[in-house]
């Protein structure tokens, strides 16, 4: 007699088939290869697999579900509950068995390769698929006639319960095995490190294991730990880069090695320790022990990536750029002097070029511009910008050097985005007062709510907006100057030397927008600018029709102000839009998905790099730039929205003209 079979389908996937009646949902799932997870091997501890049967009739699949159509609760289940809890509809698939027709519905938390949640807009969503996995198996217990090493029974149980074949001990996991197994009663989780080897052993179960993703900038150094069984970010931490003090940019931290000998080791003990104090932060944020933490991640610029791995940038430092390695690297993460687990291993996403770092991968996985028939332009925006240009047929990438003015630095009020800093600022054309709002303070100026505000200074994206409105008011003109015969019109306006201010904020502390000030910024967007102009040129398009922006600074500016100061390509400003912190989401996406790192590794191969110091185009395209917005384009795709003041200067010439000639006619009346 034949047993009585139900047809069960699964959701999301909607894979079906019938199955005998007695079938345990794990067991069904494992044949139609549904996700579901079960890290206990369907031993009905580690809680992984449930599910939740979708009542009711479902007339596309021509059945009728109901939970009733799963064998009753049994001792395992009320097991589990009582000690872990279990919530209502709620069953484990490991002891759940079919006796009748089914949906069965599994939830994202028990599916291995669910997709995790992105917060920023416009996310590509990651799919979780570490390359650390977490097996409990139970290993026989050796006999006099079956003394077989622990190791060898380690490895059999590892190939006998989940199909795991060959894999190699870390001499760590060696090292505490016969401990472990004692101590579990002979039932032990393993880490499983990219399918290759065993790199961690507890006794018993365990559930959790972590990772962090390091951003490693040349300002500030950001980490990110992630529970590498849901891909949540558990905690996030910043810390001001150590070597700082041997200089706020890139290159003069290479001067600095380059004349001092030894000052390399230095620099790298600094950095390594900075991300040490960043691993102990984090773990303690998310109260997580260290010790969980198996896996890192790490993205920089060539300059941070050679110092942390402890590679001589001297090389970095002038042209040709040669890097002394631009793969993707797999290390152990002590070899970076993390204190994690000792068998924790790291990744450094792969650099492009001498001045395209691993950063830059971070940002092309992030934001995925190979694989989008749209031609993107992403912009990270720092001390260095970083440029990318181009969709799934061709990428391009370079960096412009355009100098600390966007982070406030060189600029004579300027400041860090750190609270009292100036970060919006709004001018009336009429009037030419300012409204403005500081870092820490949701009030403008002109609003209850700002008097207790404390101002200090202006920061990158303050100064943008402070430009761009100066020059839609008229104050400054394309060519950067300060118009000196306002003061008549207005106290905004005052002398300073031999050229004009503009007085910002009136009150203590007084904060003006010097003539200099604006120098600087010039000096920054055209550098900025050509750059993006170069990979355009290079690509054969003369516009692009989405712009990226990505960094702290780059995600703080608001697209219309970058436009009307032409910081990028003239562009509709709707299609110019923040991306975030997009180096850091790359080195999650790696740290998440080992398939990333191998996706990673192929787009950069095939990055054209455009050397930006060496284009005999760039100093034309940086003379250029250096007007607002730009010395040739009328930028006529922001005009659409915007009333640019060029057209404004060419309608006041244009009644100047008219007053003259009228002036002209009534005298020689
Ligand atoms: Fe672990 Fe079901 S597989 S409880």
């Amino acid at each position: 007699m034949s047993l009585a079979e139900a047809l069960v389908v699964f959701t999301p996937s909607g894979r079906r088939a019938r199955f005998p009646h007695g079938t345990t949902v794990l067991d069904a799932a494992r044949s139609l290869g549904v996700d579901l997870d079960a890290v206990c091997g369907g031993r009905g501890i580690c809680g992984r697999c449930q599910i939740e049967v979708s009542e009711g009739e479902h007339a596309k699949h021509g059945i009728t579900a109901t939970a009733s159509h799963l064998s009753p609760i049994g001792e395992v289940e009320r097991r589990y509950a009582a000690e872990r809890g279990l919530a209502d509809g709620r069953r484990l698939g490991c002891a759940a068995r079919i006796a009748g027709d089914l949906v069965v519905d599994v939830p994202p938390e028990s599916q291995v390769y669910r997709q995790v949640v992105r917060k920023e807009a416009e996310e590509r969503a990651i799919v979780l698929d570490p390359v650390v996995r977490l097996y409990y198996v139970e290993v026989e217990q050796p006999t006099l006639e079956s003394p077989a090493a622990d190791a060898r029974r380690l490895r059999e149980a590892l190939a006998r319960e989940w199909g795991l074949e060959g894999l190699e001990l870390d001499l760590h996991v060696l090292a505490g095995l016969q401990a472990a197994l004692r101590t579990g009663g002979f039932g032990v989780t393993v880490a499983v490190h990219d399918g290759t080897s065993v790199s961690a052993i507890w006794p018993g179960l365990h559930e959790r294991v972590f990772g962090i993703a390091f951003d490693v900038g040349s300002t500030t150094v950001a980490g990110h730990l992630c529970d590498l069984t849901s891909g949540e970010v558990l905690a996030s931490a910043g810390e001001m880069n150590p070597q700082i003090r041997f200089g706020e940019d890139l290159m003069s931290r290479v001067s600095y090695v380059m004349l001092n000998p030894g000052a390399q080791t230095e620099l790298t003990r600094l950095v390594r320790g900075c991300l040490a104090k960043l691993t102990a932060q984090l773990a303690a944020a998310a109260a997580v022990a260290r010790e969980d933490v198996l896996e890192a991640t790490v993205v920089g610029n060539p300059i941070m990536h050679h110092l942390l791995l402890g590679l001589d940038p001297t090389e970095l430092g002038s042209a040709p750029f040669a890097l002394t390695v631009d793969e993707g690297l797999r290390l152990s993460a002590a070899a970076l002097g993390l204190p994690v687990h000792p068998g924790a291993r790291a990744y450094v996403l792969p650099c492009i070029a001498g001045h395209v770092g691993a950063d830059t991968a971070g940002m092309i996985l992030a934001e995925a511009p190979h694989l989008a028939d749209e031609v993107t332009l992403l912009v990270d925006v720092g001390t260095n910008a970083e440029i990318v240009l181009g969709n799934r047929e061709r990428l391009l990438a370079a960096s412009s050097p355009t100098g600390p003015a966007f982070e406030g630095a060189q600029i004579t009020y300027g400041q860090r985005a750190a609270p009292g800093a100036i970060e919006r600022v709004r001018i009336d054309p009429e009037t030419l007062e300012p409204r403005i709002r500081v870092v820490g303070c949701e009030a403008w100026s002109d609003e209850p709510g700002f008097a207790e505000a404390r101002v200090t200074g202006i920061c990158g994206s303050g100064i943008i907006e402070a430009l761009a409105e100066l020059h839609l008011a008229g104050v400054l003109g394309s060519d950067g100057t300060i118009d000196g015969r306002l003061a008549e019109r207005t106290a905004r306006v005052v002398p300073e030397g031999r050229t004009y201010a503009y007085v910002l904020h009136a009150a203590e502390p007084r904060i003006l927008i010097t003539q200099d000030d604006v120098r600087q910024i010039q000096l920054a967007k055209a550098a900025l600018h050509a750059g993006c102009r170069l990979l355009l040129d290079r690509y054969g398009l003369e516009r692009v029709e989405r712009i990226r922006l990505a960094g702290a600074f780059g995600s703080q500016i608001d697209p219309v102000h970058a436009l009307v100061l032409g910081l990028v390509p003239d562009c509709e400003p709707e299609r110019v839009t923040a991306a975030g912190n997009a180096a850091g989401t790359g080195a999650r996406i790696a740290l998440l998905n080992g398939a990333a790192r191998r996706e990673i590794e192929e787009v950069v191969r095939t990055v054209e790099k455009v050397e930006t110091a060496v284009e005999p185009r760039f100093q034309e395209h940086f003379v250029d730039a250096l007007a607002i917005p730009h010395a040739r384009d009328p930028y006529e795709r922001l005009s659409q929205t915007v009333a640019l003041p060029a057209r404004r200067a060419g309608g006041q010439r244009r009644e100047r003209a008219r007053r003259a000639g009228a002036a002209a006619g009534r005298r020689r009346s």
